[in-house]
């Protein structure tokens, strides 16, 4: 295994699962992952920690994929330890594994800011969702305000580099309206646990615009 594996495998993955898993982050996910129903498909479903805010009785089917085996290995001892059939494979968001129209609802959290084209996988993204259907995202992103917003752009080269290519400074709203969705925001602010340059958190709900 080289280094980068190693790093990705043994240390980035718990790093990842440590940060995402803090309770005021549960509490966001909460505001966003029991709306989704149907049947479902999470990008970046690595870790699982999504898993318990999903309204079990409102989902028919849930299909996640994440390029991190370490991780993946937890989104599929969650979803066993749960009774849980789930479709977990390893796979990125620039070329889901699934034919169009399919889900009912996307969910996407803390995903957007790691993706290598965020183009395309918002594209892939509407493509999979039925007409009708809702991507679901809680991102954080490029603070609104001047001071954070400079530290991002200052931070990110070396940030992205230690955390698996997390950005700082990309714009969640503006991105995904960009693709081709509407966008309802739910909510945004800072989360109060991590400095501001980090912690611009954006969630809400997108359809297909036009639909
Ligand atoms: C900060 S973690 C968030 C994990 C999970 N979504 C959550 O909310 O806890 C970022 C995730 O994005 C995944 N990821 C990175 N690049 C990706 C890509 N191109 N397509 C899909 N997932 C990707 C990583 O493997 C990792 O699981």
């Amino acid at each position: 295994m080289g280094f980068k594996n190693f790093y990705e495998e043994k240390i980035l993955s718990k790093v990842i699962t440590a940060t995402c898993g803090q309770e005021e982050i549960s509490e966001l996910r909460a505001k966003v992952v029991p709306l989704a129903e149907g049947a479902v498909f999470e990008l970046g479903c690595g870790g699982g920690l999504n898993q318990p805010h999903y309204d079990h009785g409102k989902v028919t089917s849930f299909a996640g994929i994440d390029p991190n085996n370490a991780l993946l290995d937890g989104a599929r001892a969650r979803a066993a330890a749960q009774g849980w059939e789930a479709d977990i494979r390893q796979g990125v968001g620039e070329a889901i594994p699934f034919e169009d129209g399919r889900f009912d609802t996307v969910v996407c959290t803390y995903t957007l800011c790691s993706v290598g084209q965020t183009d395309r996988v918002l594209s892939e993204m509407r493509r999979i969702l039925k007409p009708g259907g809702r991507l679901l995202f809680l991102e954080h992103g490029k603070s609104p305000d001047p001071g954070p917003a400079k530290w991002q752009r200052r931070i990110e080269p070396v940030w992205k580099r230690l955390m698996g290519n997390c950005h700082l400074t990309r714009p969640v709203g503006e991105n995904i309206t960009g693709a081709g969705f509407t966008v309802e925001p739910l909510g945004a602010e800072y989360f109060e646990k991590m400095p501001r340059w980090a912690g611009w958190m954006e969630w809400g709900v997108a359809r297909k615009a036009g639909e």
